[in-house]
């Protein structure tokens, strides 16, 4: 007789339990870096540079040490003499901490003080006087790589241009063979924009030397603590298992929140020499214009066809802007993160890509902002080209996609870049998404509305994602491989404490990963916490970003739990008195499988793991996994929109979004439906309204949210979610694949395409993100492409 538990009731897989963490964020109990204050603690405030490339003839900061209340003031030099001026970034280049010989971007940290407060810190910034002498500026790849650019990196030995690299991947013979037999060749080139990741709350640090332990704590709003202690012992030389990183609650991360900023340096060195902690709150206009940018690439490709519609071959071409610093993290066999994960759902025999990243005189940029290392520039080149591409043969966009997918039965697939796919129903999510949108009915409506003058238009996109790295054969960030770790301790009472290497910054881990245990065990949800983000009491792990929390982590919690069970296994035969074959498992309880009625919960095993184990059994009920995954996940999602666009004003709105996405075995639903919106709420922003962009002269624009525009609700249009759709991921515990990218990911070619798919006929074939209203109707006045290319100013 079957006494299993409800999983539902008690918080398990597909429970829609509701986040455990808001009960203290909607009280306003949230334990954030500014919330933090520690005797005696000190502020840092720090001074950027105004101009975008100068060197520095000199820096007078005798005024500011007069200034009563402070206590320091780090300079280059200063930072130079105990050789931290430059420190190693995550893709193995350099980055200034604070400037020595030249500022290399507008907001480039250039001095810290640190004073009794924040405002005389700010006022003594201020009080330093810096001599510039002003360089030549570079703002895009094609000024850097012009002949007499001035060389941005000439602190470099062996740098005598500003190319970081030159990457390729595929296969361009076959690609150009390719391309010989083709009866179509479609073209289409793009600029992504640089975009900003935007977090409620800015970067920040605290950090606290202790010079009678050593020790040296820091709290900060890092998404990868156990990196942030990597690098530290590194680069301050200091021993590890004296460095404590503790990331308390996180208001976003988002990309921004990954690689090592300069004040998180300062703040530490400077805690360092004044032996106190040290304060250091990043403001909205230094989060802006200095810190974790995203996108910024040029990408020109074609597509072979046959005239029926066969994909052949796929050749792209990339410029990507990096900025003044390559420091974004990514896998260091790939320069470009994933971008080659492009055409990964299409059967596409063969393709090319390649990539020249530059050095410009711009905040260092290419932070996978809500994606797996650039998989969002990957996928909006795809949905945009096959957009083109369906146009140029004049076949239906829906017919265009089913016919190139990868089918159901071609699983493991392998993608013309090398990546193998494991599962996915494409054609069956597209399906689900025509259906919701009422795609034959809205096309019948198109045509009508265009006969009255009306613009409407349907855009698709589908996406998928390689989400969850590793492996470790293949991935690492700096030479460390990347996998991850859960920790689980069931205490006697059945209560227990899970703690894993990943950290949330809102994604909800607090509520999911109780659940993933409650469903391995049967302990209700309720009767588990979860910890994550403090290096003296998690396991090591890779961080959260590139939404490998539930492919890695997640699983690393399945495993654990797993290891939990064969050990509660032998202590629930020794209670019940069998040998450990006669027991079976069901959901919170082992029983004799001859015997149902006798059995013993989960709880009473824990309480013998600690009062009656059997002889020679090491007691206690706890146990760490390391998760190293045999492969990625690899969700697959269509989103549908529709649109209207004014012809008058080129102001669109959106009518409908159908978003199907499939990604596994969701954990909560809830939770899946909340990543998705925020998800499709970005996509509409940066295809709508964001962008960063500079002049001339290097100055950002964008430095403010009166310049650089978040969604509010008032602006974002609705979304109807499908789930329906659920391929296990087969190599995944329990068959979950990543998901909290993937709307961001596939989001915005889907609006991109329904505006352009408006404006078909009248010869626009692309105009730029973001979609704002002068530029669509400057294409349908002129019926000519609008390129969104960052503006350059000639008044000088
Ligand atoms: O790494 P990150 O947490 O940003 O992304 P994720 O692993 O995709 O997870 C985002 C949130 O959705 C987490 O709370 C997950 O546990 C949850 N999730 C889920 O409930 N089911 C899935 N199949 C995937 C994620």
């Amino acid at each position: 007789m079957s006494q299993a538990l409800d999983e539902i009731k008690i918080g398990g897989l597909g429970a829609s339990r509701k986040r455990v963490e808001d009960n203290r964020f909607i009280r306003g109990k949230g334990n954030y870096t500014d919330d933090i204050t520690l005797p005696g603690m000190l502020h840092m405030e720090i001074l950027r540079s105004p101009l975008a490339h100068a060197r520095i003839v000199s820096i007078d900061a005798s005024k500011a040490w007069d200034i009563p209340g402070v206590h320091l003031v780090l300079t280059g030099e200063m930072m130079a003499t105990r050789n931290l001026a430059w420190m190693p970034t995550l893709s193995y280049d350099t980055q200034a901490v604070l400037a020595t010989d030249k500022v290399r971007f507008q907001g480039q940290e250039v001095a810290c003080v640190i004073a009794d407060d924040p405002y005389i810190a700010k006022d003594a910034c201020e009080a330093i006087e810096v001599e510039y002498e002003a360089l030549p500026v570079v703002v895009n790849p094609e000024q850097a790589v012009a002949e007499g650019a001035p060389v941005i990196r000439d602190d470099k030995e062996n740098q005598q241009d500003n190319v970081i690299f030159d990457w390729e991947v595929g296969d361009a013979a076959g690609t150009d063979r390719a391309f010989e037999q083709a009866d179509v060749i479609s073209k289409l080139k793009l600029h992504y924009p640089r975009c900003h990741p935007s977090p409620i709350e800015c970067c920040a640090s605290i950090a606290d030397f202790n010079r009678a332990t050593s020790k040296l704590t820091v709290y900060m709003t890092t998404q990868a603590p156990h990196i942030i202690r990597a690098a530290v012992a590194l680069v301050a030389e200091l021993p590890e298992h004296m460095i404590r990183i503790i990331s308390p609650d996180i208001g976003g991360g988002f990309g921004n929140k990954v690689p090592v900023y300069p004040g998180y340096v300062c703040s530490i060195l400077a805690s360092i020499l004044l032996e106190r902690p040290v304060k250091w709150i990043e403001d909205k206009t230094g989060n802006l214009i200095s810190t974790g940018f995203a996108r910024d690439i040029y990408l020109d490709g074609e597509m072979a066809l046959r005239r029926d519609g066969k994909i052949l071959a796929v050749r792209m071409h990339c410029d990507s802007d990096h900025g003044a610093f390559f420091s974004d993290a990514q896998p260091s066999k790939f320069k470009i993160g994933l971008l080659h994960s492009a055409f990964a759902a299409y059967d596409i025999p063969v393709a090319h890509l390649s990539d020249r990243g530059t050095y410009t005189n711009k905040a260092p940029g290419g932070v996978a902002y809500r994606c797996s290392f650039r998989v969002t520039e990957a996928m909006f080149f795809q949905e945009r080209m096959m957009q083109a591409a369906a146009d140029d043969l004049g076949m239906d966009q829906a017919e265009f996609r089913r016919m190139n997918f990868v089918q159901d039965d071609q699983f493991p697939h392998r993608t013309p870049f090398g990546f193998l796919t494991d599962s996915g129903q494409y054609g069956k999510c597209l399906e689900v998404g025509l259906k919701a949108i009422g795609y034959e009915d809205f096309r019948r409506q198109q045509a009508e509305a265009r006969k009255r003058g009306r613009l409407l238009g349907l855009g698709i996109s589908t996406m998928t994602e390689p989400l969850g790295a590793g492996n470790s054969r293949e991935y690492d960030i700096l030479g460390i491989k990347m996998f991850d770790s859960a920790d689980l301790k069931v205490h006697m009472t059945g209560k227990a404490i899970v703690r894993t290497g990943a950290k949330t910054q809102g994604q909800g881990h607090e509520t999911t990963w109780a659940q993933i245990v409650a469903h391995e065990l049967g302990i209700p949800a309720e009767d588990i916490v979860v910890e994550e983000g403090d290096t003296d009491t998690a396991p090591f792990g890779m961080g959260t970003y590139a939404s490998r929390s539930t492919p890695v982590a997640g699983a690393a919690v399945a495993m654990v739990s797993r290891k939990i069970r064969a050990k509660a296994r032998k202590l629930a035969a020794h209670l019940l008195e069998v040998s450990e074959e006669d027991v079976e498992w069901e959901l919170g309880r082992f029983y004799i499988r001859s015997a149902p009625d006798r059995g013993v919960t989960i709880q009473e095993c824990a309480m013998a793991a600690y009062s009656n184990m059997p002889d020679g059994m090491e007691p206690g009920l706890e146990n760490t996994a390391y998760y190293d995954p045999p492969n990625l996940t690899w969700p697959f999602a269509v989103y549908i929109v529709t649109v209207e666009v004014d012809p008058e004003t080129g102001v669109w709105d959106v009518l409908n979004t159908v978003a199907v996405d499939d990604c596994g075995v969701r954990i909560n639903p809830m939770i899946v439906e909340g990543q998705i919106m925020g998800g499709l709420t970005e996509a509409y922003a940066m295809a709508s309204m964001q962008f960063i962009t500079f002049d001339a002269d290097g100055n950002c624009i964008g430095s403010n949210y009166m310049d650089y525009l978040l969604p509010t609700a008032w602006e974002t249009p609705g979304f109807e979610l499908h789930s329906e759709v659920v391929t296990p991921c087969p190599h995944h515990p329990i068959g979950a694949k990543g998901i909290g990218e993937c709307a961001a990911v596939g989001g915005p070619a889907a609006f991109v395409n329904a505006v352009i798919d408006a404006l078909s006929g009248t010869g626009v074939r692309n105009i730029d993100m973001p979609l704002l209203p002068d530029r669509v109707w400057e294409a349908i006045t002129h019926r000519r492409d609008v390129s969104g290319g960052p503006p350059v100013r000639s008044d000088d």
